[in-house]
């Protein structure tokens, strides 16, 4: 078993907050991620895909391959992106760092498995002090 990672980058704005909350009791539970007028990150994704080594190639998966579908599932609906407003997959959640890695994960899952590999770990980078590793469903 070996695992090799590829990273994408982007950047979108979120807001985290509860509509039953009031505007204090937002920035209470979730500070400066609760401004009202939004704000932005500059977000790292890093995805890690696990199997066997192809003894034709030496390569466990093409990275360009493994990009082009992370790429394509979402990092289009994310970059320079709302993730309240316009990201379809974080629809009526709330947008958290964690709730962005599951929903990552559940996006590219069956085209990572497509491309002749697995799933290993999702982890968003959110800030430099702060981020989330998903290992799927337990
Ligand atoms: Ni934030």
């Amino acid at each position: 078993m070996i695992h090799i990672t590829r990273r994408e980058r982007f950047n979108a704005a979120h807001r985290l907050f509860r509509d039953d909350f009031t505007d204090e009791k937002n920035m209470e539970v979730f500070g400066k991620c609760s401004n009202p007028n939004w704000h932005g990150h500059n977000y790292e994704l890093y995805v890690t895909v696990k199997g066997e080594i192809n003894s034709e190639t030496g390569f466990l998966v093409n990275l360009k391959t493994l990009s082009k579908v992370i790429q394509s599932k979402v990092i289009v609906k994310l970059d320079h992106k709302n993730i309240n407003l316009e990201v379809d997959f974080m629809k009526g959640k709330l947008a958290s760092t964690e709730n962005l890695a599951v929903g990552i994960w559940k996006e590219i899952e069956e085209s990572v498995k497509n491309i002749g590999t697995n799933l290993h770990c999702v982890k968003v980078i959110e800030s430099e002090n702060n981020y989330v590793e998903y290992f799927g469903p337990a």
